[in-house]
């Protein structure tokens, strides 16, 4: 079983999550679909499809204007959250350290962090790669519980650029030796549906982070049914 997220970001009123949710549910698949989608959109008809939001609060409540809490998250039906993109790095700076404190209030309230990690175009031209995620795999997750790890290149979020195969494979086989056995490790950026498959075939890859191709059925139902 593959788990195929998608990611939302800032889009979609709950007309469009709705069909899309519908369609999905017309779907037959043995992979684990999850939608991550804006808070405005996490209540409502969900149609049995398994949600995830994008961000959540280091703080447990409080003064913390504009923030939601994992308690809220939890009471919304979320089981999921994103932490980490690398959007919320840049224009949030996001640091590892509170990447770490999100993913660890995800876990004290019974959610599944889907923490991203993955390295900027320069570092990967200095071949700083590697380095890089690891770093950001010991800095960014929690010492106890589970949780998803996302390994998107930065490089490669919305340019329609990925790495090769090769590629993907030699950092998969990488990163598996790093976290805990059992973990979920996907992968995300420019997946689309004539990309999916392959990168989905190879080894250590247990599923894919999808943003822009996930936002309609027209391009996210042939990357579930190619994934199958
Ligand atoms: P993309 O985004 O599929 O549009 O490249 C992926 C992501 O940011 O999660």
């Amino acid at each position: 079983m593959k788990f195929i997220i998608g990611n939302w970001k800032m889009n979609g009123t709950m007309a469009e999550k709705e069909s899309l949710l519908k369609s999905l549910k017309s779907v037959k698949t043995k992979n684990k679909i999850i939608m991550c989608l804006p808070f405005t959109l996490l209540h409502g008809e969900n149609f049995g499809i398994n949600i995830g939001a994008q961000d959540i609060s280091n703080h447990e409540n409080g003064a913390y204007t504009g923030d939601i809490s994992g308690k809220m998250l939890k009471k919304a039906g979320v089981k999921y959250v994103l932490v980490g993109h690398s959007e919320r790095r840049k224009y949030h700076n996001e640091t590892n350290a509170v990447i770490q404190e999100k993913a660890t209030m995800a876990i004290k309230n019974g959610i599944i962090p889907i923490i991203c990690i993955g390295e900027t175009a320069a570092e990967k031209k200095s071949g700083k790669t590697m380095s890089v995620i690891k770093k950001m795999i010991t800095e960014c997750t929690p010492p106890r519980g589970k949780y998803i790890i996302a390994y998107e290149p930065q490089w490669a979020i919305g340019t329609g650029n990925t790495p090769t195969l090769n590629e993907i494979a030699y950092i998969f086989s990488k990163i598996y030796e790093i976290v805990p056995k059992g973990t979920i490790i996907i992968y995300g950026g420019s997946v689309n549906a004539s990309n999916a498959h392959d990168i989905s075939k190879l080894p250590h890859v247990d599923g894919l982070l999808v943003g822009g191709a996930s936002l309609k059925s027209r391009t996210f139902l042939p990357i579930i049914k190619s994934v199958n």
